[in-house]
């Protein structure tokens, strides 16, 4: 995986080119995070990005119907296995089997056109 140098001294990790990510969308990618390689769903709006880890509070399953392809309906995640409707925004649960529950958010920034998880995400 890349390394991204930034201003000061902490580094962050490239997941990906912001390119990558639909405007508007959603993908999945693969990463090395503190607890090992772990799916991330990338959400864009513009240039911001939102990251969660691609496991559903409900029964852990991954909310893509395919590899990085996410049912999105106006500003909810669908999870794909049983229908969980999650914020884009925040993550939470709004219905579905796990109400209340939420995605578990990765810090990420977008560094010159690059997305890269934030350094106090990383091992
Ligand atoms: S695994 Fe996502 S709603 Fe059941």
């Amino acid at each position: 995986m890349d390394t991204v140098n930034q201003t000061g001294s902490s580094q962050a990790h490239a997941v990906c080119a912001l390119e990558q990510v639909p405007d508007g969308g959603a993908t999945a990618v693969d990463a090395m995070l503190a607890g090992g390689e772990e799916s991330l769903i990338l959400l864009r709006r513009g240039r911001q990005v939102s990251g969660y880890l691609n496991i559903c509070p409900h029964a852990g399953n991954r909310l893509d119907y395919a590899p990085g392809k996410f049912l999105l309906k106006n500003d909810s995640l669908i999870c794909a296995v049983h229908g969980a409707v999650f914020n884009q925004a925040d993550g939470l649960c709004t219905g579905g089997p796990c109400r209340g529950q939420s995605l578990h958010a990765v810090p990420l920034r977008v560094i010159d056109g690059i997305v890269c998880i934030d350094p106090a995400a990383l091992p």
